[in-house]
């Protein structure tokens, strides 16, 4: 079967329309915790709207190899999330929500690109897969330390760490001012659980 024929061609360009817009909400979701002080959430969004953008471009990339001539229009019909307002907690439990819909729309991807013999795409899907599991396993956690108001307090001996001067110190909770620079608390790092990659 040639790609241009298979349903795997157009998931390459559904999973491609995904991945932009997908970008695209991340970025408004960043650009709310930038505007209300929280830097370091507000740059965790920002490496994982570049990974999707990374993922769009091999996704595109793709479809481009798949085609001698020039590729115009490829029509697709799916629905796309627009659940997000402006609200910073529910953004990101709804950003985990994405990336788990995402996630199952790539399992059956990898189904159908094996299914139809094209086992190279089916892989490039499940590489992007277990990426869309972790950015989902992120964003839960963002939320629940955010709403939980556990962001800055823990409940053990914690690294703090001021990435605007380097200024470090350990305790439960971090400073509400940097005391090197003057840097605020939402510019002091956020702590992941161990095995939790961005
Ligand atoms: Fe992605
Ligand atoms: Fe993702």
């Amino acid at each position: 079967m040639k790609l241009k024929d298979s349903q795997t061609y157009l998931n390459l360009a559904r999973a491609y329309a995904a991945e932009c817009q997908a970008r695209t909400r991340y970025e408004f979701v960043e650009y709310g915790f930038r505007y209300n002080g929280y830097e370091a959430i507000a740059q965790t969004i920002d490496k994982i709207a570049y990974q999707e953008f990374n993922h769009a471009r091999m996704l595109y990339t793709f479809i481009q190899d798949a085609e001698v001539d020039q590729v115009d229009n490829i029509d697709i019909c799916a629905g796309f999330p627009f659940k997000q307002k402006w609200e910073l907690a529910d953004n990101l439990k709804l950003l985990a929500e994405d990336e788990e819909d995402e996630a199952d729309a790539y399992a059956k991807f990898i189904d159908t690109a094996n299914a139809e013999g094209f086992v190279e795409i089916a892989k490039l899907f499940e590489n992007i897969r277990n990426v869309e599991i972790m950015h989902a396993k992120v964003f839960k956690e963002l939320y629940n330390q955010f709403s939980s108001g556990e962001l800055y307090k823990k409940d053990t001996e914690t690294i703090w760490y001021c990435p605007a001067c380097g200024y470090f110190e350990v305790g439960k909770e971090a400073w509400e001012t940097c005391p090197l620079c003057e840097a605020k608390q939402g510019v002091c790092n956020v702590v992941m659980p161990e095995g939790y990659i961005i």
